[in-house]
């Protein structure tokens, strides 16, 4: 199955015997970033045969895009919806009813009409928002070691703000970064540089059967990270060892300083046996750091699927992912061209 589809008269009717048509919104936050939510979607509904479609009804509302779903699935569905990061309000396209009338606050300027035929839209799904709050960086609970190397418990943990320190990841790109690895299909998880534990806690969040490893060099972030579900070791990224084991994915928020891009490829390196041979990278660096980053991992072998700037609150940096594996990769090139002609 190739995950995406152009709808025609002629092909209209098999689809919407077997399939419903959900349109998922984009985040305020991030109603830039399109092409990357399409993605993160694509990827976290391949787990439930999830097709986007490439001509999809509603095109004239900005932050839109609409995806089948298996009808047999649909009860896992909204337990994939809640844990989406770049969209967080999702919509049904009822095409078995005899109206056609909007009963959502979307505000589209055409007919409910789709290749001729008559639609009703409704919501379907919307965030728990006070869920969402919580699982913020600045509400979330941590715990760290004080000066006296006790464990404190800490609400709202932002590191020490210097360019090397931890930096809270914002919720919706921790969560689009873990959905990008394919945590469905997943098994072991590592985040090498895991800070205040952004990834951590929403690949738990996202999957709590995950096996989520993490790594820092600041020993003051360990109780947290274990806190949150991880295995947890305090060290260097580019001379770690994890004899024996070997991860599905690697998901990780780099240090942003220019000074720490060396350091970066050493850990890619290090960690690239410990991957599988169809392990995926996701990472986020500083925009000034993701040329050299994307370049480096190319010339060992890695394959990207996503290379995606994103302004965050006035930062620019990037969103990036690589698959080691050459047949994954040409499988997913088709939907790549539908995705990068999106805008
Ligand atoms: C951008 S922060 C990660 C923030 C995290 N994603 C969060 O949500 O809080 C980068 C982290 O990398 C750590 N770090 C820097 N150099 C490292 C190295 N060589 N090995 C492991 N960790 C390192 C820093 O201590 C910092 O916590």
């Amino acid at each position: 199955m190739k995950g995406y589809i152009a709808i025609t008269g002629k092909n209209i009717d098999h689809y919407l015997d077997q399939y419903a048509v959900i349109a998922f919104e984009l985040r305020n936050s991030r109603i830039k970033a399109k092409r990357l939510a399409i993605m993160e979607a694509y990827i976290a509904l391949s787990s439930i045969g999830g097709i986007f479609i490439r001509n999809g009804p509603l095109g004239d509302v900005k932050g839109l895009f609409t995806f089948f779903v298996p009808v047999e699935h649909l009860d896992k569905l909204k337990h994939l919806l809640a844990r989406i990061g770049y969209c967080d309000r999702f919509y049904l396209l009822d095409f078995h009813s005899d109206q056609s009338e909007n009963h959502t606050e979307l505000v589209t300027i055409n007919e409910l009409i789709w290749k001729g035929r008559r639609f009703s839209l409704h919501k379907y799904y919307e965030q728990d928002a006070s869920l969402y709050e919580k699982q913020s960086p600045h509400k979330r609970k941590f715990k760290i070691l004080d000066e006296n190397d006790e464990v404190k418990v800490v609400h709202g943990y932002r590191g020490d703000g210097s360019e090397t320190g931890r930096r809270a990841l914002p919720a919706e790109d921790a969560r689009c970064m873990v959905n990008l690895s394919n945590p469905y299909r997943a098994a072991k998880l590592l985040d090498p540089f895991s800070g205040g534990g952004g990834i951590v806690y929403q690949a738990k969040y996202i999957k709590s059967s995950l096996n989520v490893y993490s790594v820092d060099i600041d020993p003051v972030v360990s109780p947290g990270l274990k806190f949150y579900g991880s295995e947890h070791r305090v060290g260097d990224a580019s001379q770690i060892q994890f004899p024996g084991k070997k991860f599905d994915a690697i998901v990780t928020e780099v240090p942003f300083s220019p000074n720490s891009t060396e350091a970066i490829l050493e850990a890619m390196d290090n960690l690239n046996p410990f991957l599988k041979d169809d392990g995926n990278i996701v990472m986020m660096s500083g925009a000034d750091q993701a040329e050299k980053i994307d370049h480096h991992l190319h010339s060992i072998g890695m394959h990207g699927y996503v290379y995606h700037p994103i302004d965050r609150k006035g930062t620019d940096v990037v969103i990036m992912a690589w698959t080691k594996s050459d047949e994954k990769i040409k499988r997913m090139q088709g939907f790549l061209d539908v995705v990068e002609r999106v805008y």
